[in-house]
């Protein structure tokens, strides 16, 4: 039996690169080699594509890559002349270009089948801002909020965003990830930071009520129909005000993770029913991961979808599956599966149109 040839992307121009290498990391690590062969492809923080060896953060070291913009050749190309081609591709990217529809767009046009949701599910679930619009227009419960684009900053007010969403808030940048460009407000004094803080990274931000509750995620995984975990909980140490970057992935000690999360039968129910909610109105495809607030009412609200979640070895995604047991290496080999099934039944869409138009 031929090997299907797994293309890790990894890394990329984005903020959260580093998370990125760690998670295909893992990817590599884990994958079935009874399957698979891997092609590690690494894409430098500014944006060069190199064959690497391994998964490697040393980016750089690895052979330059050209594409040839040509489905039906070998599509990637060394420095060297080595031509190379792969069967599938993973993009183990979060983030910038890498989440939002960009890279997913290039491999499309390329005709390369690849793990994971396309073009528009990627750029709408990136959006913070489209994502929330989508989720309250489907009747999926979302928190109140604000939006502003850079060129309305001045005129931005924070009596008039404290009388709607009440103090304290939290405002974002609208399209990023990792909690960069995320800070809580809790008075007037906090303001400007923050704003300044999520326009230096984005053309718009959000600002929402801030939900004193639980941190809930969900793993959604497949299409027809998609099927997701039982919940899980991040408990994120009081000492933090939210769930910061550096409680994400800097400090070792500041959450405790517990899957499946503590949860009556109604409540986890409701959970999973609207984590495939969210998933399918996103438009979202073989996996993703939802994430919640569940409040001491009872009341759940989506705070997003992650089309790409982390692989590192503190993610929720592949904790979430080990315990329905699928352990990592059966969830890689199901995720690539099912980006190959995708690409063959897109295969009965007709590209062309037979008509008498002249041109
Ligand atoms: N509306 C909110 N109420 C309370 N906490 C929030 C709210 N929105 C975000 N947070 C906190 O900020 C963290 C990061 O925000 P999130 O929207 O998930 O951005 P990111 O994509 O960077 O993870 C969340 O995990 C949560 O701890
Ligand atoms: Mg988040």
């Amino acid at each position: 039996m031929t090997k299907t040839k797994v293309g890790i992307l990894y890394g990329g121009r984005s903020v959260e690169h580093g998370v990125s290498v760690n998670s295909a990391r893992n990817i590599e690590m884990y994958i079935d080699r009874d399957k698979f062969d891997t092609q590690c492809i690494g894409i430098s923080r500014s944006g060069i594509w190199y064959a690497t060896e391994r998964v490697d953060k040393n980016i750089e070291s690895g052979r330059k890559l050209k594409l040839q913009m040509d489905p039906t050749k070998p599509v990637f190309e060394d420095e060297d002349g080595n031509q190379m081609t792969i069967d599938v591709a993973f993009p183990v990217l979060h983030g910038t270009d890498g989440e939002d529809g960009s890279i997913q767009g290039l491999l499309k046009a390329l005709d390369i089948p690849m793990v994971g949701t396309g073009v528009l599910g990627s750029s709408v679930s990136m959006s913070k801002l489209v994502a929330k619009q989508l989720m309250q227009q489907a009747g999926i419960p979302v928190t109140k909020f604000l939006f502003y684009r850079h060129d309305e900053k001045d005129k931005i007010n924070f009596d008039h965003v404290a009388r709607e969403l009440g103090v304290p808030f939290m405002v974002k940048a609208a399209n990023l990830g990792s909690s960069v460009g995320v800070s809580k407000v809790k008075g007037k004094e906090d303001f400007q930071a923050a704003l300044d803080d999520s326009f230096k990274y984005d053309s718009c931000v959000l600002i929402e009520e801030f939900v004193t509750g639980r941190e809930i995620e969900c793993a959604v995984l497949g299409n027809n129909p998609p099927l997701a975990s039982l919940p899980g909980e991040i408990k994120v140490n009081p000492t933090y005000e939210f769930y910061t970057f550096d409680a994400k992935y800097v400090d070792g000690e500041a959450v405790k993770i517990e899957v499946p999360a503590e949860l009556d039968e109604s409540s986890r129910e409701s959970i999973r029913d609207i984590s495939i909610k969210a998933y399918q109105q996103l438009q979202c495809e073989d996996f993703a991961r939802v994430d919640l607030f569940l409040d001491k009412n009872g009341n759940i609200y989506v705070n997003e979808i992650n089309t790409i979640p982390g692989f590192t070895n503190s993610s929720m995604y592949p904790m979430m599956w080990k315990e329905r047991g699928v352990s990592f290496t059966e969830l890689i080999t199901k995720l690539v599966e099912l980006g190959k099934e995708r690409f063959e039944a897109a295969k009965r869409i007709e590209k062309d149109f037979q008509s008498s138009l002249k041109f």
